[in-house]
């Protein structure tokens, strides 16, 4: 069978480029992006199994309009890559409530409503993966080096991890992790970054290609586990 992913923020950057590395590991891809142009033009640049999927991670209504229609057409989604990303650079003394708000949707509230609608069935299926993508500026190890709104949704993102992992039953063929790319070229990166965007993929490729003896509950930078 053909595995099944969902990239968010697969249009561009990062998103893009685990968008082609799954579709040479031989997947469907379903390329989601608030756009339906740039997901459309993703997938015609991408020339393959590749499939948009439009769908704004501040609409609860969209997500889950998105998902039926997807899981309709396509089947269950196997892989979940949660990658899309927003960096609001204020402090918290200037941060108005819907900076905050915007972050909290693309790294916390979207990704929880996607792994509401789309865990069962991997659970079901006893097959999948959940890949957050997150940052190191998200960890408390490494001083939560981002700009707050930043910092403090991916170290939600990180917290939904571990809980999204832990309601998966032991020995499952199901896992959730979140992986931080390291600084990449790209508009959220910007372009003194060392890193190119498929060399920031690498880490979501590898664990969303891992066999069913693999980590649950974790967090990854280059192949490797880092602490939270
Ligand atoms: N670049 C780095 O150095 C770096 C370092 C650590 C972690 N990360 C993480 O890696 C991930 C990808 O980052 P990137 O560098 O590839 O960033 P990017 O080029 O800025 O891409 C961000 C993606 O997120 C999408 N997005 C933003 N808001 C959205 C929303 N409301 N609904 C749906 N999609 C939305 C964007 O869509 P539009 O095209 O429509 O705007 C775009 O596809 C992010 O989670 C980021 O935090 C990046």
């Amino acid at each position: 069978m053909t595995p099944v992913s969902l990239v968010t923020g697969g249009n561009r950057g990062i998103g893009f480029a685990i968008a082609e590395g799954l579709l040479k590991l031989g997947h469907k891809v379903l390329v989601a992006g608030r756009n339906e142009d740039e997901a459309e033009r993703a997938c015609q640049l991408l020339n393959g199994d590749a499939h948009p999927v439009v769908m704004d991670l501040a609409s609860q209504d969209a997500i889950e309009d998105a998902i039926t229609r997807a899981t309709a057409i396509y089947s269950d989604i196997d892989i979940l890559i949660n990658n899309a990303g927003v960096m609001d650079k204020g402090a918290v003394t200037e941060l108005a409530a819907e900076d905050w708000q915007r972050s909290f949707d693309v790294h916390v509230k979207g990704p929880a409503t996607l792994t509401r609608l789309l865990l069962p069935a991997m659970l079901k299926n006893n097959y999948g993966r959940i890949i957050n993508v997150s940052s190191g500026y998200g960890s408390y190890n490494e001083k939560m080096a981002g700009p707050p709104a930043y910092a403090v949704t991916k170290a939600a993102l990180n917290a939904l991890t571990v809980k999204t992992a832990a309601e998966v039953p032991v020995g499952a063929n199901v896992k959730v992790n979140a992986m931080c790319p390291g600084w990449v070229h790209s508009r959220m990166g910007g372009p003194g970054a060392p890193l190119t965007p498929e060399e920031g993929a690498d880490t979501a490729l590898w664990l969303a290609s891992l066999d069913s003896d693999s980590p649950n509950g974790m967090f990854f930078r280059q192949r490797k586990p880092i602490r939270w």
